[in-house]
């Protein structure tokens, strides 16, 4: 069975999905969540799922990353994962870190990468009038949002949307996605999945 370590900032929807989805025949089980603030509402859904729950707080380590990184190292390693998925986790990661999780560590974005990396997608497609938007699951690598894809899921973006609606849009994709990806990773498939909606 593999062992799989959760990474959060907020409200953990994704991650809720993500251990509910690991259950029967499924090659994983959650070990441990991980929120960088005890105030991440996520703690409490994985306590209520019965996933044992860590804080490792980066505002301790505030312009020290390798510090903060330290930390969450110590207390990742001690679960002995096999994959590690972030979800929803707003800190960016420094090479060494990426590199120590290399080919173990997948991530949900929002948004149909390579387009709009970094913060505010649903914003940027919007101003930028596309058509489709979307959200992307992929290895983490050093380059931010940069990693091998393993799946995307598109929703149709539409001329009344605002950040909000379209990210309601995407987050029921993200929803679908990362558990379907993360169960195919699992059993060592890396091939890329595409999911459309109308
Ligand atoms: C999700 O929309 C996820 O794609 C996004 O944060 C949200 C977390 O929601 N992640 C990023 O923007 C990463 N850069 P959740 O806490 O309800 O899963």
């Amino acid at each position: 069975m593999k062992r799989v370590v959760i990474l959060i900032s907020g409200g953990g929807s994704n991650m809720v999905r993500l251990v509910e989805s690991m259950t029967g025949d499924h090659p994983a089980r959650p070990v441990l969540v991980i929120a960088n603030s005890a105030g991440a509402g996520g703690l409490a859904r994985a306590a209520d799922l019965g996933v044992p729950t860590a804080v490792v707080d980066h505002r301790p380590h505030k312009g020290d990353r390798p510090a903060f990184e330290a930390e969450l190292i110590r207390v990742i390693d001690a679960a002995a994962p096999d994959i590690l998925c972030l979800a929803g986790f707003m800190r960016v990661l420094t090479e060494g870190f990426t590199a120590r999780y290399a080919g173990r560590m997948l991530n949900i974005h929002p948004s149909l990468l390579p387009k709009y990396r970094g913060l505010d997608t649903h914003a940027r497609a919007i101003a930028a009038a596309d058509t489709e938007a979307g959200c992307t699951v992929h290895e983490v690598t050093a380059e931010l949002d940069g990693g091998p894809i393993l799946g995307q899921a598109r929703v149709p973006l539409r001329a009344d949307d605002t950040p909000a609606t379209l990210a309601a849009r995407v987050l029921e994709q993200e929803h679908r996605l990362y558990p379907m990806v993360l169960r195919r990773f699992a059993e060592g498939d890396r091939s890329r999945l595409d999911l459309t909606t109308a």
